[in-house]
């Protein structure tokens, strides 16, 4: 399949190529456009044809049910088949537009293709202009999952898409690298307290402010089933393999110098993930920072690209320091844990 790309940058939004991508995703066409957490493939969510494309481009499982994108209150209220709860109002009064997905009983307008087979339906509103006039445009709903190869870390910037998606979609949109970086946050306020079934861009302390207690999904840990489908795949891996190395911060440096020289002395080439202030702790080695170990949104605007960044390096092994899983970190940390496996060495 040949792809049209088009670049925008922030000043310069191109009428004409939102247009077009607009008549392809009505014409039951694939369009990758950016999101504020990662790039997103979208397809018409009404339609179970449009939608099949999706998962032939990623190379997705079908029992992994997409979230739909709206850009205003018409089409979520034609997608969801209950009336908006008092809970949902005021999420989508503090969080949308926003990296917020609510889960809500689904309409008949919803293919089940869409849901994989739930009565249910994820649905959020992006906070990216280009987003929201591509939906505006097209008319419908879109459905999208992250635009990266099923199993690769998600796409935060215009060369990963390209990458990972050239040839497979009809039509792709970039714009600069996303701004949150990670996805988006999925809850489900269907029972008295609010479950976090994926921790994405909005945090657990800011759900709280809003709802008072807040549970995460104990599935989310290894060994038990989650409530949203997609958390139960390997996920964000890199090619090689990777362990998280969790405790005192001494300690875990320490304890990678000593895994890190043993690779070494077998021929291996070794890749470390670690923040600012650890960065000059592992000379000689292929050695990438997220950011400031204080600042979990700048280690969410990283990750992604930091694990795609040990692909080209071509390491054999990676080590990764575990950051604190306050704030933007609980989303960093699950994510790392899924590249990782969940192989976890504490110290
Ligand atoms: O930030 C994001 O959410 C990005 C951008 C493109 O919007 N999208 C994204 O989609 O991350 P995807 O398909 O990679 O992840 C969707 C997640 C999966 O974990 C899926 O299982 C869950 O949402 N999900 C979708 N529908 C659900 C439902 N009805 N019940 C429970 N979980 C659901
Ligand atoms: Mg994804």
């Amino acid at each position: 399949m040949k792809t049209k790309v088009y670049y925008f940058d922030d000043k310069n939004i191109n009428d004409e190529a939102l247009d077009e991508a607009a008549t392809v995703i009505r014409q039951g066409g694939t369009v990758i456009f950016p999101t504020e957490t990662v790039y997103g493939l979208g397809a018409n969510a009404l339609d179970e044809k449009s939608v099949s494309r999706i998962f032939e481009a990623k190379g997705r499982p079908s029992d992994n049910p997409l979230i739909v994108h709206i850009s205003n209150y018409d089409m979520l209220l034609y997608c969801i088949g209950e009336p908006l709860s008092e809970k949902a109002q005021k999420l989508m009064a503090f969080f949308w537009p926003g990296p917020l997905t609510i889960i809500f009983k689904k309409s008949k307008a919803i293919p089940g293709e869409v849901t994989a087979g739930l009565d249910t339906v994820a649905i959020r509103m992006p906070d990216d202009e280009i987003a929201l006039s591509l939906i505006e445009k097209s008319g419908v709903p879109i459905a999208a999952p992250s635009a990266n190869i099923s199993g690769k870390p998600s796409p935060t910037a215009p060369e990963h898409v390209i990458a990972d998606m050239d040839g497979k979609v009809d039509v792709i949109l970039c714009s600069r690298s996303t701004r949150v970086g990670v996805e988006s946050t999925v809850i489900d306020i269907s029972e008295d307290t609010p479950v976090v079934l994926r921790p994405g861009g909005v945090t657990l302390e800011e759900l709280s402010k809003v709802l008072g207690d807040v549970e995460t999904d104990k599935g989310l840990e290894p060994g038990s089933i989650p409530k949203s489908p997609g958390m139960k795949y390997t996920h964000y891996a890199p090619k090689a393999p990777m362990a998280i190395i969790r405790g005192d911060e001494a300690k875990v440096r320490v304890k990678i110098l000593e895994l890190a020289s043993k690779d070494r002395d077998r021929g291996l080439k070794v890749g470390i993930l670690t923040v600012d202030e650890g960065k000059d702790s592992y000379p000689g080695y292929s050695v990438i920072s997220i950011g400031s170990r204080r600042d979990s949104a700048e280690a969410a605007h990283n990750l992604f690209n930091a694990l795609r960044e040990f692909d080209k390096l071509a390491v054999d092994t990676i080590y990764a320091e575990a950051i604190s899983e306050e704030y933007l970190g609980l989303a960093v940390m699950n994510r790392m844990k899924k590249a990782a496996g969940f192989n976890i060495i504490e110290v």
